[in-house]
């Protein structure tokens, strides 16, 4: 059951340029499992629509959640500012989440689409290969990943680490094989992540990102096209809200 409530803040950091980790002590924390979002709103009465930002990690010990998110806009501006203490409006736990399957899992994040996968490798059972695209070297949440995966593989767009180019890239150069495939992250990604999971046979899920307004599937601002009709109203839609962000690769037109 998604809850709205104040929560405060725990503490905010800044991992690289413009990247900002914040840690919220909110109940949502408990209900919450890997690849859900929640949607933060503005304290400013002028932006009355929410934000969605992807879960990062859970801390249910702590009753701590943690959200990794990049300064685009005046909403994640203002939360840029956020500190100790102060109170933030927020709802969630939202969306479908990621399934836990899998001996060998392939974990995928590019740019910031790299948060929602530390929580998912953390809570896979089996051996996790993480596969992480960033811009350039101003690198985030890299030392999470290599303590929960057993292998962390990063491709730059400008190569000045790891791979040069896209995650795709990364994953040919090292010939990646596994029972499943996680991502998240830009469209074009998504799409050859997905190009990749069909050719070497493997079962794939994505995270898809869609501008949102209600965040909780009543407005249809969010849908994304799907290759079966819809039981109920017979169109090829699916609300990334609510009836994703997490879609198997083959139900949507990436
Ligand atoms: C399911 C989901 C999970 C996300 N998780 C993260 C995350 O973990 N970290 C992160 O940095 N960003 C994430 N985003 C993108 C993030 O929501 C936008 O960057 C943010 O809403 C921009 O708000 P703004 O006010 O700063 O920008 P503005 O451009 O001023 O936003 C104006 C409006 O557009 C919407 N909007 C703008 N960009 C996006 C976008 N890319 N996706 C959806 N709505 C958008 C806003 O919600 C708002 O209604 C996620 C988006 C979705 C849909
Ligand atoms: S944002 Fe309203 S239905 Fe998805």
């Amino acid at each position: 059951m998604k809850i709205k409530e104040t929560a405060t803040v725990f503490g905010q950091s800044e991992l690289a340029p413009g990247i900002f980790s914040l840690l919220l002590d909110t109940k949502i924390v408990e209900q919450a499992i890997p690849g859900q979002f929640i949607s933060i709103f503005s304290n400013d009465g002028s932006k009355l629509l929410p934000r969605p930002i992807s879960i990062c990690e859970i801390n249910r010990e702590y009753g701590i959640l943690r959200v990794v998110y990049r300064v685009v806009g005046a909403g994640t501006e203002e939360f840029s500012k956020l500190k100790m203490g102060d109170k933030v409006e927020v709802m969630g736990p939202l969306g479908n989440g990621f399934p836990l399957e899998g001996e060998r899992a392939i974990v995928v994040g590019g740019g910031i689409g790299v948060p929602p996968m530390l929580e998912l490798a953390k809570q896979l059972n089996g051996s996790v290969t993480a596969v992480m695209g960033y811009r350039n070297d101003d690198l985030f949440l890299t030392e999470e990943f290599t303590d929960m995966a057993a292998e962390l593989i990063i491709a730059t767009d400008d190569g000045s680490v790891g791979t040069h180019g896209t995650v795709v890239d990364a994953m040919k150069e090292n010939d990646l094989e596994a029972d499943v495939i996680y991502a998240c992250g830009p469209k074009p990604m998504l799409r050859a992540v997905a190009e990749y999971a069909a050719e070497h046979d493997i079962k794939c899920y994505v995270s898809m990102e869609e501008r949102m307004a209600c965040g909780v599937g009543a407005c249809l601002g969010c849908v994304c096209q799907s290759t079966e009709k819809d039981d109920h109203s017979h169109v090829n839609n699916k609300r990334v809200c609510k009836d994703g962000p997490v879609f198997l690769s083959t139900e949507v037109v990436l």
